[in-house]
């Protein structure tokens, strides 16, 4: 049976998901640079830094800005996005989410955040979720950002769980990779289109229990 789940954040736990996609977006547009959605897929899960970059060559402008500038806009959009957070709460958690911790800590299973977000901490704490983690890994001490499996291999030590006996939960398509990579077993939330037919999927936060994440395991593990 599985013994730890690694949690990413955004567009997991809560729907901050579209909130960066929304920062990045006006930030793209005082630059003249478009982004849609379908683009942002390649933005999930990905640092901040990395997110502006990937932002700045899609415009074909990554050669016209210098270290200050990217730095200023990195805090920009950093600016905008931390306003549209300070109004959350409890209210803000995605359905299914703190009953499937309450049912974790039931049954002893160890939780751990490896969200690329260095506003992870903030926000659980505004949802009052922080007691339900046994361990947060801090991005910045991560060397390799997702895709690179480094973070949930990292939240898997933290919780004192092997790799291999451990569930990780993402949203995005370098967040899927690294789990992967990392050889704990993948769940996503999203569709297929944008997260492959190779891994057990849910649409729908509600349908993340104890009992599907059991079944799941216990059909990987055949
Ligand atoms: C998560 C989100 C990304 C975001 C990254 C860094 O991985 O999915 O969209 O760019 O965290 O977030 P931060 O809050 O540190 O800018
Ligand atoms: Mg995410």
């Amino acid at each position: 049976m599985f013994k730890g789940v690694l949690f990413d954040l955004d567009g997991v736990i809560t729907d901050t998901a579209d909130y960066h996609y929304k920062a990045w977006k006006s930030l793209a547009e005082e630059l003249d640079i478009e982004i849609d959605r379908e683009f942002n897929e390649q933005l999930k899960g990905v640092s901040r830094e990395d997110s502006l970059d990937l932002i700045l060559k899609h415009g074909k402008k990554r050669n016209t800005v210098d270290d200050d500038t990217f730095r200023k806009l990195a805090e920009k959009k950093n600016d905008v996005y931390v306003k549209m957070i300070q109004s959350f709460s409890e209210e803000d958690i995605f359905p299914g989410i703190l009953s499937l911790l309450k049912e974790l800590k039931q049954h002893h299973i160890k939780i751990a955040l490896a969200s690329a977000s260095k506003n992870g901490p903030l926000l659980l704490e505004k949802m009052n979720l922080t007691h339900y983690f046994d361990a947060i890994v801090d991005p910045s001490s991560i060397a390799l950002g997702k895709p690179a499996p480094d973070i949930f291999i990292a939240a898997a030590d933290a919780i004192d769980c092997p790799i291999s006996s451990c569930i990780g939960i993402e949203d995005s398509q370098a967040g899927i990779t690294a789990i992967k990579k990392s050889s704990a077993l993948p769940i996503g939330i999203g569709r297929s289109n944008d997260l492959g037919t190779d891994i057990s999927l849910v649409s729908n936060t509600n349908d993340l229990t104890y009992d599907f994440l059991t079944s799941t395991w216990e059909n990987n593990k055949k």
